[in-house]
């Protein structure tokens, strides 16, 4: 006799391998160096930020860090089996900055190089697309130590040191994404402070290191070209439509505001050459100096957008952040681990907001997923996160829709391939397609990662042997 289980997980499975996407569609996984790799100070690697922070009591919910992480920097190998096991053609990973130049400039560290050299190799041996990400938010502390994100310096260190990697990788990895999510690491790390370096400066720390981050994007860009001539280069913003709470005129302007904030702030410097009017005159006195040149240095053409979704913002009048001046509404619905509503419409909605406003030449949804209480590995052999595989199946049936309808979505990235550490929330939500004991380092793909596969299976083969 089957079960009511059952039956919902045969249904989901049916719906997962009905989804069509276009041809040449990318599906992959996603991964960021601190969150996977330990081996903090091995082969020369130097302090960064996220070191720093991690020892700082309090700001890490279960007092953990990134020390040991999955040790992906010994068992590389184990989770490139783990995606080939899923059939997934591309991989998205993070360089740690301070395993290449441990100061962040100056001297490069050839056995920090060399790591990445071994785990390239052995993607494309695997048929594995690498998709490099250049910062996913661990600047070298010794930068730290000389302004950071606040000094015009750590944009010029950022363009040289991508200049480095692009001239280390680039005969092999051809995908490069400059920043991850500059909103989130520039705010939450330099306005709130639940983020390294974990500055609460308000509004002109995020606006500050905002221009900055941008800014070593821009200069970036060409840097990687010169060294990589066919080079695919883009960059990464965590994006959600902002809907006003309610018709009250108040709760529209906040909810406008917010959109500057977290989206048009960044899709305006890239890819309209300035940022928006609106948003200058806000922010006012607030704003770092910005230079004649600035504007153009970031709208350096890309070859993509990436975008990291994860739900839907619903904006009120408040007080945050003044003068944001906004609040966050929960409305009733569904919850993550990590407190995001569950939308799946979130993602149609940004793909159609991106598109119809800057029409970049390529989208990819670099990250999504969804984080759950931890979970174990039960009797059966098996970790069932069906709340985890219905959010696959939910948000790529939005992604098929948008690319059906013609905007022009590339690829794929589940966040994430295994369970890790996730920054202040330590290993408290887990958000792998693959279960990770950290006590033994064991792997083991849950029923997710079984649906994702399904749905990945469909493009991935014709696309591997046609790149
Ligand atoms: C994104 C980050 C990623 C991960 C997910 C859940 O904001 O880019 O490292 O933490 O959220």
């Amino acid at each position: 006799m089957t079960s009511s289980i059952d039956n919902a997980r045969r249904t989901l499975e049916a719906r997962a391998s009905g989804l069509v996407f276009p041809h040449g569609f990318v599906f992959g996984a996603a991964t960021a160096a601190y969150q996977i790799e330990g081996a903090p100070d091995a082969d020369g690697k130097g302090e960064s930020i996220w070191d720093r922070f991690c020892r700082v009591p309090g700001v890490i919910v279960d007092g953990s860090s990134g020390d040991v992480a999955c040790d992906h920097y010994h068992r590389w190998k184990e989770d490139i089996a783990v995606l080939k096991a899923l059939g997934l053609g591309a991989y998205r990973f993070s360089l740690a900055w301070t395993r290449l130049l441990p100061e962040g400039r100056g001297q490069a560290n050839a056995r920090g190089i060399a790591f990445y050299d071994r785990l390239i190799d052995d993607l494309l041996e695997a048929g594995i697309e690498p998709y490099a990400t250049l910062y996913h938010w661990d600047l070298p502390q010794a930068l730290q130590d000389r302004g950071g994100w606040y000094s015009r310096e750590t944009a010029i260190a950022f363009a040289d040191y991508a200049r480095l990697a692009a001239r280390s990788y680039g005969d092999r990895v051809k995908r490069w994404t400059t920043l991850n999510e500059p909103w989130t690491f520039c705010w939450s790390g330099h306005a709130t402070g639940e983020d390294a370096p974990g500055l609460r400066d308000g509004v002109k720390g995020g606006v500050t290191a905002s221009h900055h981050a941008l800014l070593g994007h821009g200069l970036a860009v060409p840097a990687i070209r010169a060294e990589v001539a066919d080079a695919c280069v883009g960059i990464v913003f965590d994006l959600n439509v902002s809907e006003a709470a309610t018709d009250d005129p108040r709760d529209v302007a906040a909810a406008r505001r917010f959109d500057g904030a977290q989206n048009r702030w960044f899709l305006d410097a890239v890819f309209k050459g300035a940022y928006p009017q609106d948003m200058l005159a806000l922010y006012g006195d607030l704003l770092p100096p910005i230079q004649a040149q600035d504007n153009e240095i970031i709208a350096a053409p890309v070859d993509y957008l990436g975008i990291n979704i994860y739900r839907r913002s619903v904006i009120a009048a408040g007080d945050e952040l003044a003068p944001l001046s906004y609040r966050r509404v929960q409305p009733e619905g569904i919850y993550s681990a990590v407190d995001y509503e569950i939308w799946p419409r979130c993602m149609y909605d940004i793909l159609h907001y991106v598109n119809d406003r800057y029409s970049p030449p390529a989208i990819y949804i670099s990250e999504n997923g969804v984080a759950t209480m931890p979970e174990t590995v039960g009797e059966d052999g098996c970790v069932w996160d069906d709340l985890r595989a219905a959010y696959y199946v939910d948000h790529l049936e939005q992604v098929a829709k948008a690319a059906a309808e013609g905007v022009p979505v590339r690829g794929y990235f589940a966040w994430t391939l295994t369970d890790n550490f996730e920054w202040a929330y330590g290993y408290t939500t887990p958000f792998g397609i693959t279960h990770v004991d950290f006590a033994t380092q064991q792997r083991h793909i849950k029923y997710s990662g079984g649906v994702y596969a399904m749905i990945a299976r469909q493009e991935t083969a014709p696309v591997a042997k046609s790149a």
